[in-house]
């Protein structure tokens, strides 16, 4: 593999992907790069960090590698009330933590910000159960489409505001597993 390959859509994907948007060895340094960044934050009290499921999945492991400290792990899954497309900032929580927040440093690790809604009923909820701190870790920011005013710790990237998928981010389910980040057409638009 050459070191521009990530920039094509695979075979199997190409007839719904427009452009690459990041390529996974863009994502790759930026990751490493929020690693060494969160382990020199908290060296002295290794976070918690909270996976947000499914679309954080790929980011979290590999953030959790690049973040050279003795972190916990756990996850949580929502689901939002609204149109695929719409975020409702209504929220159901799908799979609680397990773990116990009290006095522990919270690092929540998300895919994407758009509206910010998610984030902002996800913080109050955390906050709720008495942690030391929570911040967050988004890897994606889309550009000017923020509804209420989030306080992000950590930005990978800001995108425009397109659909993308890939690098956990899905429509329907699919394009989670490819390996850099593209912007979705869908079929019949090539
Ligand atoms: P928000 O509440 O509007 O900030 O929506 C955030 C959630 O919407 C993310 O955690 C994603 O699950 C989903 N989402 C927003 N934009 C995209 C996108 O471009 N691709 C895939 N999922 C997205």
């Amino acid at each position: 593999m050459d070191d521009t390959s990530s920039n094509i859509p695979p075979a199997w994907a190409a007839d719904v992907l427009g452009d690459v948007v990041i390529s996974a060895e863009v994502l790759n340094a930026r990751v490493r790069e929020l690693g060494a960044a969160i382990a020199a934050d908290y060296a002295d009290d290794p976070p918690l960090l909270v996976g947000v499921l499914k679309g954080a999945m790929m980011f979290m492991t590999d953030l959790a590698r690049a973040t050279e400290l003795a972190v916990d792990m756990d996850f949580m899954a929502v689901s939002s009330y609204g149109s695929a497309t719409q975020s409702s900032g209504i929220v159901r929580i799908v799979k609680d933590l397990e773990a116990d927040l009290t006095g522990r440093h919270v690092l929540v690790v998300e895919d994407i910000v758009d509206s910010g809604l998610t984030l902002n009923y996800l913080r109050k909820y955390l906050l709720a159960r008495s942690p030391k701190s929570v911040e967050v870790c988004a890897l994606l920011l889309k550009e000017g489409e923020q509804r209420v005013s989030l306080d992000l710790r950590y930005v990978g990237f800001t995108i425009p505001p397109t659909f993308v998928v890939g690098y956990g981010l899905d429509v329907a389910e699919k394009y989670r597993n490819l390996s850099g980040i593209f912007t979705y057409v869908g079929p019949g638009s090539h």
